[in-house]
Formats: C-alpha cells, sequence, structure tokens
C-alpha cells in the first residue's frame, strides 16, 4: 500500500488516544506468560510486532484469550512452557527475538525463532555474548550474527553472570534479565547509558527479587513471578509523530490523551521543548507506569544538541526529530547514532535519502553524529519510501504536511508493526 499526502492547509486540531505501548505490551505478554496466575492486561497493542510475541507464547502452550481492547493470559510460571511444534516466526520484531531469547535459554526444549528480511539482517551477538556466558546453547543457524537463531534446550539452570553490556538497549538488558530469572544466584548488568525500564518495572510489580539502581540492575533467579494486572498506557513513540506535527503545521493545537510518561521515555519532550516546542503535560494517575495528556501547539523551533547519553531515552524518535531539526532555525547534532543503523532500516540512510530529496541538507560527521541544517519553511514534495521501517513511513507523513504539494509513499503497510490507525489518526486532526 502506498500513501499520498497532500500538504496542510489548515492546522491540526483536535484530539486523539494514541495506540498503546508497544514495549510494554511485548512484556506484558511475555513476563505474564511466565508468572504463576492470572492476569489480564488492559490497553493491548494489536500490532504486528505484539501479535508475533502473543503467537508465540499461544505456540508454546499459554492460554491468551483476547476481551475487547485487552487479554487474558494464564501465566503457566517459569517452567509452564512447552515445545512449539514447529519454528516461532518473529517477523519484524526485534524486541520479542531478542527478549524471548533470555526466556528460552532457560528451558529444557529447543526452540527456533526466525524473522522476515529486515530481522534477519539484525545484529545478535549482542545477546547471544551474554547469553552463552551463562551456559545457553545458542547459536545463528546460518552464521554469521542473525537470526534464524537456534535455542537448545538445556537440563540444569542457567549461570549468573555479571555483565557489562557494550550497548545501552533495553532489549539486551530484558533479554539477561530474563534469563537470569533461570539462573542459579544473582545476575547482572550493567549499561554504558540507561534505557527504558519497562522490564524492571513490571518484574518488581511481579515480585522478583530485583534490586537496580541507574546503570546496574541484579536479580536473583529460580524465583517464581506473580501474576499481576497490567494496564499499558499509550506509546509515547507513537505520539512523537504528532507531537512535532502539532509544533510544526501552523497554528495548530491538538491533544494527545493518555501518553506514558516514564522517565526513561521522555527525551523527545524534553528535546522539543529546548528546541522551542510549546507542550504542556497534564499528569494523570497511572498504576504500573506514569501516564499524562500532552497538549501541542504550533511553535517556531530552533536547533540543538542531542547528546550520546540522552539516545535510549528517544532512540525511536530521531526519525521524526530529524524532521523537526530541519525545520528548526539553525543547526542540529544528533550525536551517538550509530544504533539507528541498525533498528527497522539503516535509519540514518533512510531519513537522509528521503529528506535530502525534499531539498533538506543533512549529513554524517564522522562515524557516530549527524548535522542538520535546519531552517526549511516548506520542503518539496517528492516520492518518498519507508524502506520497510514503520517509523520511516510515519515520519515522512509528518514531513509532507509541510511540503509544497502532494509526497506519495511507498510501501506504507509497515505502520501495522507499531501503529495501524496512524493514517485515520492523522486524518481526525486535520478535518
Ligand atoms: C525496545 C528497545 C529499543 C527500541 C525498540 C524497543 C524495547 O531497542 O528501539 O523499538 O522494547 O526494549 P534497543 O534496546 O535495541 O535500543
Amino acid at each position: 500500500m502506498n500513501w499520498k499526502i497532500n500538504k496542510a492547509e489548515k492546522p491540526l486540531k483536535g484530539e486523539i488516544i494514541v495506540p498503546p505501548d508497544k514495549s510494554i505490551s511485548h512484556r506484558a505478554v511475555m513476563f505474564g506468560s511466565i508468572a504463576k496466575g492470572d492476569l489480564k492486561v488492559s490497553n493491548f497493542l494489536f500490532g504486528d510486532d505484539c501479535l508475533r510475541t502473543l503467537d508465540s507464547f499461544r505456540a508454546m502452550g499459554i492460554e491468551i484469550t483476547r476481551e475487547g481492547s485487552g487479554l487474558y493470559i494464564k501465566g503457566g510460571g517459569l517452567k509452564g512452557l512447552k515445545a512449539p511444534s514447529g519454528n516461532l516466526y518473529l517477523g519484524n520484531s526485534g524486541t520479542t527475538m531478542r527478549v524471548l531469547s533470555g526466556i528460552l535459554a532457560g528451558q529444557s526444549f529447543t526452540t527456533i525463532l526466525t524473522g522476515d528480511e529486515s530481522l534477519s539482517k539484525r545484529p545478535m551477538k549482542r545477546i547471544i555474548d551474554p547469553l552463552t556466558q551463562m551456559g545457553a546453547l545458542i547459536e545463528p543457524m546460518e552464521g554469521g550474527d542473525h537470526a534464524p537463531l537456534k535455542i537448545t534446550g538445556i537440563k540444569k539452570p542457567l549461570k549468573a553472570i555479571n555483565y557489562n553490556s557494550p550497548v545501552p538497549s533495553a532489549q539486551v538488558k530484558s533479554c539477561v534479565l530474563a534469563a537470569g530469572l533461570y539462573a542459579e544466584g544473582k545476575t547482572s548488568i550493567t549499561e554504558p547509558f540507561q534505557s527504558r525500564d519497562h522490564t524492571e518495572r513490571m518484574l518488581e510489580c511481579f515480585g522478583a527479587d530485583i534490586k537496580r539502581d541507574t546503570l546496574t540492575t541484579e536479580i536473583n533467579g529460580l524465583k517464581e513471578l506473580k501474576a499481576r494486572d497490567v494496564e499499558v498506557p499509550g506509546d509515547i513513540s507513537s505520539a512523537a509523530f504528532f507531537f512535532v506535527a502539532g509544533t510544526i503545521v501552523e497554528s495548530s493545537d491538538i491533544i494527545l490523551r493518555r501518553v506514558g510518561l516514564n522517565r526513561t521515555r521522555i527525551g523527545i519532550l524534553n528535546v522539543l521543548e529546548r528546541m522551542g516546542a510549546n507542550i504542556e503535560v497534564t499528569e494523570l494517575h497511572g498504576k504500573l507506569e506514569p501516564i499524562g495528556d500532552v497538549a501541542v501547539r504550533y511553535s517556531p523551533l530552533k536547533g540543538t544538541v542531542i547528546e550520546e547519553k540522552e539516545m535510549p531515552f528517544l532512540i525511536d524518535e530521531i526519525p521524526v526529530l530529524i524532521v523537526a531539526a530541519c525545520m528548526a532555525k539553525g543547526e542540529t547534532v544528533i550525536k551517538g547514532i550509530k544504533e539507528l543503523k541498525v533498528k527497522e532500516s539503516d535509519r540514518v540512510k533512510t531519513m537522509t535519502v528521503n529528506l535530502r530529496k525534499m531539498g533538506c541538507e543533512l549529513e554524517e560527521e564522522g562515524n557516530n553524529s549527524l548535522v542538520i541544517k535546519g531552517g526549511y519553511k516548506k520542503f518539496k514534495h517528492a516520492e518518498l519510501d519507508s524502506f520497510g521501517d514503520h517509523r520511516i513511513a510515519m515520519s515522512m507523513a509528518i514531513a509532507a504536511l509541510v511540503s509544497d504539494g502532494e509526497c506519495a509513499i511507498n510501501s506504507v503497510d509497515c505502520v501495522e508493526t507499531s501503529y495501524p490507525n496512524f493514517y485515520s489518526d492523522l486524518q481526525k486532526l486535520r478535518s
């Protein structure tokens, strides 16, 4: 499917409820399935990635039923999973492959994890290394560093390790903590910069023996988790497209409802505010995670510097922030861009190719920074590509709003990954 998106002829107005958080939806199914007892997950994201997680646990014998916008899960405990009858196909979902590997590393049965073309190119050494140190038998079946992965069942517990992760990655951290549940003793992971902490929060809530400070998290293994209901907040990474749209389309005034405001995810709000955005947050009462309503009004922006340590707090929002930076007055420098190159697409390359077609100037500096020369009032309309990456498709749709005509965006089915209703939500704000 392709989109044709016309420049915005009038301001964006109104409000939307952004879709449920992808990271938390994955974790609710994964940790809910291996917790003991029944739980309800309210506001689950029925997008492609999370459905791959759901199907995987169903294939391993967990009873999961859909009810309206939520799920009921009959958690089977740490040893409640059964060998699936075939390979587990994980589509485009890096979170499923990396975090699930931690759980599977501690099972007594063997599994094979496969993915689509993009997932089969993404680096897996980052989880293979710590899991192997823990005594897991995990190997890329076609060599190299990539899926398909074979995880051979083991008959004894994993070994606890103290792991220094070379990458600030919540997927790696969550994988090691998940494996730590199946290890004898205390497993710890230390990150170079703090990443999102949804796993730690959920494990704490499920009664795990877990301790943490900013960079190190420690878990004591072989202890059952207790099932607890989970309420999934709105996904700030999906709201981000509209934070930027509301800021750059003249005279806009919109509200995004029930957005997850976890401190380790709100980098986008901090950076946009630094750039001069007009954003007002009203905090609401959230249980597991803080939530709030976010009002966004048009405001001219100025360039900024995004430091490497900020990156994990806004990693998925960088594509749409690049669009904002092109509109901002002056230069924006984004440091620590290496991780962006190993996402669903090489996001430095895919954003650069698209935005250059629209007349923007952006250039890599060294191997870890991106420099954007902003100041555009209108982008040139162009034919753009998602490169099969949901966040590129949606970022370019936002860029199209401030173009001088109509943009075509090719291959946009990938938005099903995280935001199936993106197009209709955008239309709602435009009407
Ligand atoms: C995620 C962590 C991030 C993010 C991804 C979801 C998660 O990846 O980019 O979309 O749910 O833990 P990394 O951990 O690789 O940075």
